[in-house]
């Protein structure tokens, strides 16, 4: 899977810092937004929802929300900004499965600093290596129809 151009990369980073700046986080103060580029070239935004019992939507699960509510399936690229100058925001572990069960391996994953300079670019098998997903289930006849492994 290819980069993004720049241009695209561009408005994925304005959509991905809109919804950062509308994530509803009182207890965290730490504000996500995500940005997703289906491989039909849409784009699918979402942030992360927290509640009083301590529990939270996080930002790239919203946006892969949105993008499955709206009939897309597969992810091209995600942008992910977080509100730091010193640690950039990388997707956690649950929301690395979740990027996977839409994503092959080479799935780029863009993370941005606090002010949506671009931090540093992931192929998504570097941050989830020999991870487990739907062709697993698929040997048994189970799970989406999927074409093929993912690549090495
Ligand atoms: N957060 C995300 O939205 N995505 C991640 O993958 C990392 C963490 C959010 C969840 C919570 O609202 C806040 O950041 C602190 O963990
Ligand atoms: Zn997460």
């Amino acid at each position: 899977m290819s980069r993004l151009v720049p241009a695209e990369l561009k408005r994925l980073t304005k959509a991905a810092t809109k919804a950062r700046d509308n994530a509803y986080c009182p207890y965290s103060n730490h504000p996500v937004g995500a940005a997703i580029q289906s491989e039909s070239g849409k784009v699918f935004i979402g942030c992360n929802v927290e509640n009083a019992h301590y529990n939270c939507t996080h930002a790239e699960a919203s946006a892969i929300s949105a993008m499955v509510a709206a009939g897309a399936r597969r992810i091209k690229a995600i942008v992910i900004i977080g509100p730091s100058s010193e640690y950039l925001c990388t997707p956690c572990g649950d929301c690395r499965q979740r990027i996977r069960e839409f994503s092959d391996g080479k799935v780029k994953v863009y993370c941005l600093w606090k002010s949506g300079r671009l931090g540093k670019v992931y192929d998504f098998d570097d941050l989830l290596p020999d991870s487990f997903g739907p062709e697993n289930l698929a040997e048994l006849g189970k799970g989406p129809k999927t074409k093929k492994k993912p690549a090495k």
